[in-house]
């Protein structure tokens, strides 16, 4: 039985709001959504919030890529955030931004009190800076060739290529992602937060319990390190709040995130007329639960609960930290068309499908979870159309047509009702510690006992003849009974699909507490389907339309005049900024055999060769390429043709077929050269 009832708040991470939402973030929210989904079906007073993450370097650079400003786009993407939850069945008791008064009140009133209490300290650092843009750069702005092997346009923390890990200063040829320019360093007094005071309190918080093994280890690896002062401000020109009594200094967008949790509370609060003290303040009761990724376990396993007991909260029940989300064993990518969209799945396929399969991957480590497309079409059709809603659609016939929809009075057997009844404890103890993959296969395993229940009673031989007919009832009423426990079971994960049951069965909401009695002698409506299959091919057409094209020269010439064309998708000015353009020289062309438009092409970049494939074989010859200077993509992931690799590509203008292009740079240009 349902013990005292709780106060828990729950809240996932704040997804950030220059970009639209993702199966991989889903793995979070609907991971966070189904175990809050089971607390209040459990009768417990559970609340779950969540906001976009609106501050920071990359939205105000988004939003002047776009010529906007910064309110506008996270404003738009907000909205395009919630829908995309609210499509996904996620139910955010209340959804808010980081960039609301709430927050600002918050974010002054943690800081001042860590000020008052001496955990804040000034110091000044030399910083690259870049010089045409007028502002300091984040690390993820500065690109370079990599100190260790020399691969060209690494990030400033570490290399893709080798996975070197370093500082921007150690990058060769460093440059600004921004502008181009050459970063110069630059002094500016910063404000940090002595997270070093809070070692015995954090120390004693890990211990209490409340993290996982995996986490609870990282941590004690970083006491080890030691733990640093953490830089909370950035200058301006910067994308957040001012710092109180610090003109053109502002609060580090990791510093007023996680206090977006509270303000978002705040404001649900203020509508709802709940006591926010007694869910934050440092004696509280209530329980707080955190979900969010293992990319972000340092911010809310050190940095956050120490802010928060700085300032005088209350510190978190618990971090749940879950691992990231693979497509068929791989990370996800554009090119392979698995880096799929919220907004393209719902385009293609039903939330719930991928709801159910979630679950039945999810467990509480912080292991990856992968996707396999193959295995999730079979999975949702096998598990959820295959047994759980088998069991409705071959009871309901009956009951209909035969029984006028009236359901026994009496249940045939009643032990196996109890056994589902009793089943529900290890569920829900399963529901409680995120062990959702082992709920699932409990449920299944149930589905499997209750089709084998109506395969040896065998209703439709019985319902041939009159003095049998009358078993018919029970036997259905029976199936139907135990479909239904399942249903209250199962909807945590799928909460419209139970809506769908409860409409069927012609019952209130169902909740944990209602598989206690079966349902008995009442009518049930018309049965409708309750769930269809995955169809494989709307699988294809989802990674089709999630594929980011990668075609030869020949098609990645648009057609027609340079106007702005509302088919072309418009590029963030840092995505233009990762192209490496280069000129290149040359050095071989030839025919390729059995191919009707490539060329073999061979490219001196001043010190490196490149084979590239480039559909321009209608247009030239061969021998009169040889020796000529053009411009290459040197940059792009090498692909795999038919032919052999293909390691970037030619630019060429033109419609295309005879009339295409080369640029042929005048000569002063150098291979290997840069071009801007
Ligand atoms: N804005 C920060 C969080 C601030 S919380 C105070 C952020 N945003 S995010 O949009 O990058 O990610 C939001 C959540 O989604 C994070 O918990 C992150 O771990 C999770 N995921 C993002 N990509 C993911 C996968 N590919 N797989 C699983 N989870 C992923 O981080
Ligand atoms: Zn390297």
């Amino acid at each position: 039985m349902t013990a005292q009832s709780r106060d828990i708040l729950v809240t996932s991470a704040l997804p950030y709001a220059n970009g639209p939402i993702h199966l991989g973030h889903l793995v979070e929210y609907i991971q966070t959504d189904i175990w809050v989904r089971f607390q209040k079906a459990r009768g417990h007073r559970c609340l779950y919030v969540c906001a976009d993450d609106a501050h920071g370097t990359p939205i105000m650079l988004k939003a002047r890529s776009e010529g906007i400003p910064p309110e506008e786009l996270i404003e738009r993407v907000g909205q395009e955030h919630q829908r995309d939850f609210a499509d996904f069945l996620v139910g955010f008791d209340h959804y808010h931004s980081t960039h609301s008064p709430e927050n600002r009140h918050f974010a002054e009133l943690i800081y001042n009190r860590l000020k008052d209490q001496g955990h804040i300290t000034r110091r000044t650092i030399r910083q690259a800076y870049d010089p045409e843009a007028g502002m300091f750069l984040p690390d993820r702005f500065i690109k370079g060739e990599c100190p260790r092997c020399g691969a060209p346009d690494q990030y400033g923390d570490s290399c893709e290529a080798c996975g070197a890990t370093y500082t921007p200063t150690d990058l060769k040829h460093p440059v600004s992602a921004i502008s181009g320019a050459t970063p110069v360093e630059r002094e500016s007094e910063h404000f940090f937060f002595r997270l070093a005071d809070f070692e015995g309190m954090l120390r004693d918080w890990t211990a209490s319990g409340s993290l996982q093994d995996g986490i609870r280890n990282k941590l004690r690896e970083w006491f080890e390190a030691g733990l640093n002062d953490w830089d909370i401000s950035r200058d301006a020109p910067y994308w957040g709040f001012e710092i109180p009594d610090a003109p053109g200094k502002f609060f580090y967008v990791w510093l007023d995130a996680p206090i977006g949790y509270m303000a978002s509370f705040r404001h649900y609060c203020d509508r709802h007329g709940l006591d926010f003290d007694a869910w934050w303040g440092a004696d509280s009761r209530a329980e707080l639960h955190h979900f969010i990724g293992k990319d972000i376990a340092y911010f809310h396993t050190l940095f956050w609960p120490a802010m928060l007991h700085g300032a005088g909260f209350r510190t978190p029940t618990a971090v749940h930290c879950h691992g990231f989300l693979t497509v068929n064993g791989q990370k996800m990518s554009k090119s392979r068309g698995t880096f799929i969209q919220a907004r393209t799945y719902l385009e293609h396929l039903q939330p719930e499908y991928l709801r159910y399969y979630f679950a039945a991957k999810l467990g509480s480590g912080v292991d990856d979870i992968d996707l396999s497309l193959e295995d999730f079409t079979a999975r949702v059709n096998s598990d959820l159309v295959g047994k759980v809603v088998n069991i409705a659609s071959r009871c309901a016939g009956f009951i209909q047509k035969r029984f006028d929809g009236r359901l026994a009075d009496t249940l045939p057997d009643a032990d196996l009702y109890d056994r589902f009844r009793r089943a529900g404890e290890e569920i829900a103890r399963l529901y409680e510690a995120r062990e959702f993959a082992q709920a699932m296969r409990e449920i299944m395993a149930l589905a499997d006992v209750a089709n084998q229940y109506v395969d040896e009673q065998k209703p439709w031989v019985l319902a041939r003849e009159e003095d049998t007919l009358p078993r018919v009832q029970g036997i259905c009423t029976q199936g139907l009974n135990l479909f239904r426990v399942l249903m209250a079971y199962l909807k945590p994960v799928l909460p419209a699909m139970a809506a769908r049951a409860e409409t069927f069965l012609d019952i209130p909401p169902l909740t944990w507490a209602d598989v206690e009695e079966p349902l008995t002698a009442s009518r049930i409506r018309p049965y409708e389907p309750l769930m269809t299959r995955v169809d494989p091919k709307a699988v294809q057409a989802l990674l089709e339309a999630s594929r980011e094209n990668l075609q030869p020269a020949q098609t990645a010439v648009p057609e027609g005049p340079l106007t702005r064309d509302p088919i072309r998708e418009e590029i963030a000015f840092e995505d233009f900024a990762k192209v490496d353009l280069r000129i290149a020289r040359i050095q071989k062309a030839e025919h390729v055999e059995g191919a009707d438009k490539l060329l073999r092409l061979t490219l001196d970049l001043g010190g490196e060769t490149r084979q590239v494939f480039a559909g321009i074989k209608a247009a030239y010859d061969p021998a009169s390429l040889q020796g000529r200077l053009t411009v290459m993509v040197a940059n792009l992931a090498p692909r795999k043709m038919k032919f052999g690799l293909s390691e970037g590509m030619v630019l060429a203008a033109g419609p295309g077929g005879k009339d295409l292009f080369i640029l042929s740079p005048d000569t002063g240009a150098e291979p290997g050269m840069r071009v801007k």
